[in-house]
């Protein structure tokens, strides 16, 4: 099997997995709309390793698109380094957390196109950043090609080094009694990028430990809806259950017990293809 053929087979043997768990619930509109609060950052913050490395790649006079930008949490420390960013956001409570903390923060050179990757019609640009966002994306070749044909020096990909999700995989396992079929990660990028012959570099960032979650009911609540649990169910009862024991709190923070912290990874390479 071609590692683009493993690549979607992984992603839709998961949704697969969710779409059974959800039953005849249908999925969200805006999937991020519970989370696109945890996308906004301060632009001006400093101490953030990701940021500090990506702003090495950008220059003061480059264009970025920043392709799944989310609440800009990356995209807009960007900002402030180049010419121009360009954010393209399907997700309409993403596009809105970005857009305000554009404006409390005085950013004005971003403009927004609220579309899919694969839909969006743009300009080529010096460099495209994409992070956090191929974990689901089915054509991976294709997705990566266009993020190639539009970048005129450097393409800078985030990933994690394993599932995004992998630290809550435990508790599938505790809750409904079967693993969970994991996404694609770093290690499959670097197949995929191989078998499309792109020559990349990757550099590994320090591992982040899991944000955690500030009381045991919002672990409850967050946790139900990453798992599928509906209100009541056999399920949702075994989890309140079995909660308490299964995470730590350090200094007011709970996470579960045992967590691999995750890495995220850039990897970056300069396109071969001009736009
Ligand atoms: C985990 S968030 C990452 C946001 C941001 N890049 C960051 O690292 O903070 C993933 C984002 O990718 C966006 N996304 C998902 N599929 C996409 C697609 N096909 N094209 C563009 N963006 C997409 C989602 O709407 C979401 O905002």
């Amino acid at each position: 099997m071609l590692a683009t053929e493993r690549w979607r087979h992984m992603v839709e043997v998961e949704h697969a997995q969710s779409d059974e768990l959800r039953g005849a619930v249908p999925p969200p509109t805006d999937h991020w709309r519970p989370y696109a609060d945890q996308f906004r950052a301060d632009p001006r913050r400093s101490g953030d390793d990701l940021v500090d490395h990506l702003l090495e790649f950008v220059g003061r006079d480059d264009t970025v698109m920043d392709v799944g930008a989310g609440g800009g949490r990356l995209g807009l420390p960007i900002a402030l380094k180049c010419r121009s960013l360009v954010a393209v956001e399907p997700s309409e409570s993403m596009a809105a957390v970005l857009t305000e903390q554009a404006q409390e923060s005085g950013i004005e050179n971003v403009s927004v196109v609220q579309e899919q990757w694969q839909d969006a019609v743009v300009d080529p640009v010096d460099v495209v950043l994409c992070a956090h966002v191929l974990y689901t994306i089915r054509d991976i070749g294709e997705f990566l090609k266009k993020l190639e044909y539009n970048a005129r020096k450097t393409v800078l990909v985030v990933v994690h080094d394993a599932p995004p999700q992998s630290q809550i995989y435990a508790l599938w396992k505790e809750v409904h009694g079967k693993e969970r079929l994991a996404l694609p990660s770093l290690p499959q990028l670097r197949e995929v990028l191989d078998e499309l012959e792109i020559s990349y570099q990757v550099d590994l960032m320090p591992p982040q430990p899991a944000r955690g979650f500030d009381t045991l009911e919002q672990a409850t609540t967050q946790l139900s809806r990453r798992l599928y649990l509906t209100d009541g169910s056999p399920e949702a009862v075994r989890l309140e259950r079995i909660l308490p024991g299964l995470l730590t709190e350090d200094e007011g923070v709970f996470r579960i017990k045992d967590s691999q912290p995750l890495r995220p990874a850039l990897v970056s390479w300069h396109p071969t293809h001009a736009p």
